[in-house]
């Protein structure tokens, strides 16, 4: 299986997978790692360890027929077939989404449904949770559908939250748990994509 990975910031994300898939506990290969962001620094990383890189900007495109064309071009050169969000920060154009429907996955530092959608990023997600006073926050995996945030969920984890949390001390226990998840998670998507590519004779 051939995986691309978007990302639009510091790509630990990135990295927790590259590392699971050396240690061969996902059976796949990153083809790809893309960003929509030239500078971010994930998309370096990812360079420096010697992985395909692309930047997708919308702007460099008159419109967004051909950004998406352009994009989906990239992608069936590279034979991708899962795209991994991790800290993307774009939404996927729509003609993307119905091409890859079932194949692309999104990592949310919370417990989707709630503390999810526009606005919902980073810290501001974090800083939400301690603000309702939860008593549990945790990570979201999800399949990603046309609407921020909304598509089916494919696993979640849960983590206590403290009572002298901040959402600094928040968000590094959640990232940790993301590490631990979204490798895990993949591979098993991995074990049933690899087994459809091998009935279908790819
Ligand atoms: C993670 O918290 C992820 O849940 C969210 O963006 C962050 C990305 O972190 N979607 P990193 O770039 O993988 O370090």
């Amino acid at each position: 299986m051939n995986l691309s990975v978007f990302l639009s910031g510091t790509g630990t994300n990135f990295m927790a997978i590259a590392e699971a898939i050396e240690q061969g506990k996902i059976q796949a290969k990153i083809i790809l790692v893309a960003s929509n962001k030239p500078d971010a620094p994930g998309l370096k990383t990812a360079a420096d360890m010697g992985f395909n890189t692309a930047v997708f900007q919308r702007q460099d495109y008159p419109d967004g027929a051909s950004f998406a064309t352009y994009m989906l071009d990239v992608l069936k050169q590279r034979n991708v077939h899962l795209i991994v969000l991790a800290g993307y920060l774009r939404k996927i154009p729509p003609r993307v989404i119905r091409a890859y429907r079932d194949r692309i996955v999104n990592i949310h530092p919370a417990l989707l449904p709630d503390f999810g959608g526009k606005g919902m990023y980073g810290m501001n997600v974090h800083k939400a949770v301690l603000e309702s006073g939860a008593k549990e926050s945790g990570v979201s995996i999800h399949i990603v559908d046309e609407e921020y945030d909304r598509g089916r969920i494919i696993a979640q984890r849960r983590i206590p939250v403290m009572k002298d949390d901040t959402p600094d001390s928040l968000a590094a226990r959640v990232l940790k748990l993301e590490h631990q998840l979204y490798p895990e998670v993949i591979g098993e998507l991995a074990v049933r994509i690899n087994s459809e590519l091998v009935g279908s004779g790819e």
